[in-house]
Parts: structure tokens; C-alpha cells; sequence
């Protein structure tokens, strides 16, 4: 992270976890990106589908597949992430957690560890009405173990996920854009005092 960040605007790394086109998730990333909340600029990471099975025989400097080294560096050079996660079996869908596996490790002992102390704030979409909650408590389970530095509050738990957005995939739920507001907020704070300590 070069430069302080009271001077530019905060680079976020948004990840969605869903490939599906019409993805309420990814048009939660979408809706947070046109906030412009708190001097964020959110970049929606495109690369989730081609990041392969995790192989540690694979996971080193120089032999990562190609990927994976965007991810990692991408991970790195954000200030913060922003992670959107369905439910999938009560869990992170498989095609998340693999990526945050290739994000979490530093084998060569490069001091690098892409997901280490990154501030990041996670929440969820779900057409059930549970909105995604036993999934990011999943996810919240496994930046615990990546030693991600995560937002505590608010949590954003779309439930219903099907009626707050219109056909053309844009948030029209009032209630869930004030909580996204504050998702955000509470992230470019992190951000911030992660950079001053
Ligand atoms: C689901 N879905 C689902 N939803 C939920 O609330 N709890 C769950 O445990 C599951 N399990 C599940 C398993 C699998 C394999 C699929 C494909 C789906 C439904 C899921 O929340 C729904 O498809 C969401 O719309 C996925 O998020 P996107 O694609 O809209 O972002």
C-alpha cells in the first residue's frame, strides 16, 4: 500500500462469490461501487472462474499458475477487500473459499500473505430468508484463520434477496443500500487506521 491514504482514494478489491450472471451478490458489488462511499474506489474482481483447484505442489513463486498470481497481487496491492458470499450448503460456495486458499499462504517464506491483516467486510445475498448468515459466519470462520483484519458491524445479511433488486439487476431496497452505506463506512475507517498504526 504506497502513499498515504488520507491523500487518494481507498483501493477496494471487491470479490463476489457466484458465478451466475444474474448474481445478486455481484449486483450488491455493483450497487456498492456506484455509492462511492467514503472515498472508496471499488474494482469487482472479473477473475473467480479461472482460478484452479488449490495445489500446494503449485503454490510457489514462479509456479503459480497465471491466475492465481493476479489474484494474489491483486489481493496484495488493494487496500481493503470487499467480499460478497452466497450460500451454498449453509457454507462459502467451494469457488470462494479455493480462492481465499491461494490468497492465504506464504510457503517460500516471502514475509508476502496476501489476506494477512487486510482490512475487509464481508456480507451476503440469499433468496432465502436467512440472507446468507450461516455463510458468512463460514467465511468470517475461515479470515479468522487467514488473520484477515474483518469489519464487525454492521452485518449485511440480504435476505429475500430476489425482491431488492429490479430486472436489470440494480438495488432498489432502501433498508439494504443504508446498511451497505455503513458496510462502507465502517471498511474506509478500517482502512484508514490500519494505515496509521
Ligand atoms: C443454494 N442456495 C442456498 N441458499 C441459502 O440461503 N442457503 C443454502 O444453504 C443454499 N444452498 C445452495 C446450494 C447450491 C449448490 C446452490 C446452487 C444454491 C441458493 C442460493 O442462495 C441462491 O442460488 C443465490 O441466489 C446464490 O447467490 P447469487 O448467485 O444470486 O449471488
Amino acid at each position: 500500500m504506497s502513499g498515504t491514504t488520507t491523500d487518494r482514494d481507498l483501493r477496494i478489491l471487491a470479490i463476489s462469490g457466484s458465478l451466475r450472471a444474474a448474481s445478486h451478490n455481484t449486483a450488491l458489488l455493483r450497487a456498492a461501487q456506484k455509492m462511492q462511499q467514503g472515498g472508496l474506489d471499488i474494482e469487482i474482481y472479473d477473475g473467480l472462474r479461472a482460478i484452479p483447484a488449490y495445489d500446494l505442489d503449485l503454490d510457489a513463486p514462479g509456479l503459480w499458475p497465471a491466475p492465481v498470481a493476479d489474484l494474489r497481487r491483486r489481493v496484495t496491492e488493494a487496500d481493503g477487500l470487499l467480499i460478497a458470499t452466497p450460500e451454498f450448503n449453509y457454507g462459502v460456495p467451494g469457488v470462494l473459499k479455493n480462492a481465499l486458499d491461494w490468497a492465504s499462504t506464504d510457503w517460500a517464506g516471502t514475509g508476502e500473505v496476501p489476506l494477512r491483516g487486510k482490512p475487509t467486510a464481508v456480507l451476503g445475498a440469499s433468496p432465502s430468508h436467512f440472507g446468507s448468515v450461516r455463510a458468512q459466519l463460514a467465511l468470517r470462520q475461515v479470515l479468522l484463520g487467514t488473520r484477515t483484519d474483518v469489519v464487525t458491524s454492521p452485518e449485511v445479511t440480504v435476505m429475500r434477496s430476489h425482491e431488492r433488486f429490479d430486472d436489470n439487476g440494480n438495488l432498489t431496497d432502501e433498508v439494504t443500500a443504508d446498511l451497505l452505506r455503513d458496510l462502507l463506512s465502517a471498511l474506509a475507517d478500517k482502512v484508514r487506521r490500519s494505515v496509521v498504526h
